[in-house]
Order: structure tokens, then C-alpha cells, then sequence
């Protein structure tokens, strides 16, 4: 634990992302007209960065947006307008397109083609190849995109339930300023987190009903209105498990401490700052869950008591002393509870990484201990993780943390009971 005055937790503008979680996926990107056809430019990049390969296909009404060359170079793949086109040799191209999919994102999706496929109509390209996609291997997505009172429209709202209820996955809309001038539902989700939700699709749902608590990033222990205790942990690690285990299908809360990251998709949030309030929500919400994962740096110690002003300094006054009690012990205190969930900790440090990690398995009473060296490890984006239960140890090799995540999510579905 380090004391500072002015210090900060390290801060990322950057959700983590991992470089190729969409390798070997095959996209078909469809475009219907919308304002929010210039998004897709930005989508293309991501999804390609992502180690997509991208098929664009765009109905007339796009076309009047954004170009068929802007998307074509970005794709690097030529773009199909047209159910006439006769590039294809059997000019099929409504079949050919869907057959090596993965996946058909349309993006945007305007009020009326939704109106168009939920009837099953198929007078051009885009809702041809979405009628004629083998349903049950390749899923279909569909990212709204339009004025509020449209998007708030019964129709619409009839609409977007039926094509749901038909088994497409509805992501979004947003919230917030319209190209129109208004405000409210209705706007397209940005590039990246379209790719996150469609990273998201397709993670196995390992943790799905599961209720999964994390704590994550530093405490901050007042010393007076302007001074504390903190440390460098940035938050990193708990935000990335908890983005994997909703991606897993589980049902997450993150109990953060004051770190500068954007919430995961459909994660709920809890922000605390000292040690207390982590501890009071986190144990509010254990009782009720099935996996806790105690990523927090907890500050082991709090000031006895904060001064309600300023300390200053004066001449001849001595430095001052601060009398430090101990915080709770949040993982300890669950791990206690009579039916406490399948509790993981957190074992950062600077030595003797195996020696530590199993006192503290022992010492906190857990089933599952994730050791890693602290001073390698904060405010950075990789990590590497070794895991130390009853049987052993298993390494998991430096990787981004999101990967890392990802692999601890499946460790932990492992080992929770199969039933109950
Ligand atoms: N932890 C906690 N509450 C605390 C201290 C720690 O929930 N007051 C959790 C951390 O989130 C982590 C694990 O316990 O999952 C280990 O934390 P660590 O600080 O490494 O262990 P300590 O028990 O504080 O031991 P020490 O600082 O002596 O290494």
C-alpha cells in the first residue's frame, strides 16, 4: 500500500480489447439508409482489426448515405448492391453470401427494412440474403438506427419484438443526441461497441444464470478533505473479468473503487471509495450470488481518524502523525457468510508468488487463489496469472487481460457445481 498525495490510479480511455477475437469469423455487414450508414465506415475497421473478414452488402437506400468505394477498401472485399449482380457464377449471390457466414449484422438497421423482414418480404439483395441465410448456423443481428419517435413507434416496437421472438439479436439502440436535432432512443451503438457486442455473441455461454459479484481497482482512505491512501492498482483486471463473465451469460455486479474505465456492456456498476463501502456492497449483494471474484486493492489500513480540514503546515509544527486501524477483510468476510458463493482471490506480490498465494488460500478460506506479481502487472494492459487450488498450480501465460479473463471465467465455470 502506498501513501500519495496527488497520485492517481492509472487511467485508460480504452476499453480493453483483445487483438483477434473475431479471427476466422466471417461477417456479412448489411447496411440499410440511415444517417448512421457513416458508422459503419468506422464498424468495417473494427470488425477487420478484430481478424474479421467482412462482406458488405448494401441496399439502395444505403448507397444514398455512404459509398460502395469506402466500404469496398476498408473491407478489401468488392461490396454487393445488387440481386442482379452477376459476379457470382451461378449469380446467386443471395444464396453464396450466407452459406460461409458466421454471422449477418446489419448495421444500420432502419424502421422499414425491419418492418420488410419480419413478413419475410425479399425484393432486393440484403433482405433476400437474410431470408435465404441457413437459420439455425448463421444468426442474425440487427443494430437500430433512427429518430426516437420512430424507434418509440408501436409498430417499430412491434416489429423489433417480432424479429427477436424470430430469433435475431436486437443490440442497442442507444441513447442520447440524434443527427435530427432531438434527443432520446433510437441512435445506432458506436463501431467499437458493436464489435464488443458481436465479440460477446460469440463467447460460449459458460456462466449463463449465474450471478457473478467482482470488486475491482484501488480503495482511496481519506486523511483529510484533500490527502489520502491509495495504490496504483488500475482497475484493469476486475473490469476485464467482468466483462468476460457477462460475456459468459452471467448476470454481473462490479463493485469498483475510484478507477477512470467505462462500465462492461450490461455489467451493473457500483462505485465506492474506501475500503468500508466496498465492504458494505460488497457484502449486500453476496448472499445472493454464485461466484465472487475479489480483484480489488483493498488498503489494508484507514487513518483512525480524518481531519475534517485541511491539514496544514506551519512553521515549528510537527509533521503529523496518522494512528491507521485495519480495514475488513471483504474476500475473508464472504468466504465466512453460511452460504458464501465459489469465492476467487487476488494474491498480488512482489515475492515468493506460490508461497503467499497458498497461505492466503488458506488464511482466507478460499476455494481458488489467482497470484501474479504485483509491480509487473498495474496500470498495464497484460498480465500473467497463476492459479493455486487444493490440487495445484496451473500457469496462464502472459497474455492481454481480457484473454486472461476470459480463461479464469472458464476455469471458475469448471469448478462451480453443476447443478444447484
Ligand atoms: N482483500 C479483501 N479485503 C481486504 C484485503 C484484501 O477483499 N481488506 C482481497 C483482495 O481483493 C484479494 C485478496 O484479498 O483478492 C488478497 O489481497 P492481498 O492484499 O494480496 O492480501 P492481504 O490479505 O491484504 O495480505 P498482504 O497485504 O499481507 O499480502
Amino acid at each position: 500500500m502506498a501513501a500519495v498525495d496527488n497520485r492517481r490510479p492509472v487511467a485508460s480511455s480504452e476499453p480493453t480489447t483483445s487483438a483477434s477475437e473475431l479471427a476466422g469469423r466471417h461477417i456479412v455487414l448489411g447496411l440499410s439508409g440511415g444517417i448512421a450508414c457513416y458508422k459503419a465506415a468506422e464498424l468495417v475497421r473494427e470488425l477487420v482489426k478484430a481478424g474479421a473478414t467482412v462482406q458488405v452488402v448494401m441496399t439502395e437506400a444505403a448507397e444514398h448515405f455512404i459509398t460502395a468505394v469506402t466500404l469496398q477498401a476498408l473491407s478489401n472485399r468488392p461490396v454487393f448492391t445488387s440481386q442482379w449482380d452477376a459476379r457470382d457464377h451461378n449469380n446467386m449471390a443471395h444464396i453464396n453470401l450466407t452459406r460461409e457466414a458466421d454471422a449477418i449484422l446489419i448495421a444500420p438497421a432502419s424502421a422499414d427494412f425491419i418492418a420488410k423482414l419480419i413478413h419475410g418480404r425479399a425484393d432486393e439483395l440484403l433482405s433476400l440474403a437474410c431470408l435465404a441465410r441457413p437459420i439455425e448456423r448463421c444468426p442474425l443481428l440487427v443494430a437500430p438506427a433512427m429518430n426516437r419517435e420512430m424507434w418509440a413507434h408501436p409498430a417499430t416496437q412491434r416489429n423489433f419484438a417480432q424479429l427477436a421472438a424470430d430469433g435475431a439479436t436486437v443490440l442497442g439502440p442507444g441513447s442520447g443526441d440524434q443527427a435530427c436535432g432531438e434527443i432520446g432512443d433510437g441512435r445506432m451503438l458506436e463501431a467499437a461497441e458493436l464489435r464488443d457486442a458481436l465479440v460477446a455473441f460469440f463467447q460460449p455461454k459458460l456462466l449463463a444464470g449465474k450471478r457473478v459479484l467482482v470488486t475491482a481497482g484501488p480503495t482511496f482512505e481519506p486523511i483529510d478533505p484533500v490527502r489520502g491512501l491509495t495504490n496504483r492498482s488500475s482497475g484493469k483486471m476486475g473490469f476485464a473479468i467482468a466483462r468476460a463473465a457477462a460475456d459468459a451469460g452471467a448476470d454481473v455486479t462490479l463493485i469498483a473503487g475510484p478507477v477512470h474505465l467505462p462500465t462492461p456492456r450490461g455489467v451493473k456498476r457500483v462505485d465506492v471509495t474506501t475500503a468500508v463501502e466496498m465492504h458494505d456492497a460488497t457484502l449486500a449483494a453476496a448472499p445472493a450470488s454464485d461466484v465472487f471474484v475479489a480483484t480489488a486493492a483493498v488498503a489494508d489500513w484507514r487513518v483512525a481518524s480524518v481531519a475534517e480540514a485541511k491539514i496544514k503546515k506551519a512553521a515549528g509544527r510537527a509533521v503529523p502523525a496518522f494512528e491507521l486501524v485495519e480495514n475488513p477483510d471483504i474476500l475473508a468476510a464472504v468466504a465466512r457468510l453460511a452460504k458464501p458463493p465459489f469465492c476467487v482471490g487476488f494474491a498480488a506480490e512482489s515475492n515468493d508468488l506460490i508461497v503467499h498465494a497458498r497461505e492466503k488460500l488458506v488464511r482466507k478460506n478460499v476455494p481458488l487463489i489467482v497470484a501474479n506479481l504485483g509491480p509487473q502487472t498495474f496500470g498495464r494492459d497484460d498480465n500473467a496469472l497463476t492459479l493455486v487450488d487444493a490440487s495445484g498450480e496451473r500457469e496462464l501465460p502472459r497474455a492481454d487481460k481480457l484473454t486472461l479473463a476470459r480463461q479464469l471465467v472458464a476455469e471458475i465455470a469448471a469448478r462451480l457445481p453443476r447443478h444447484g
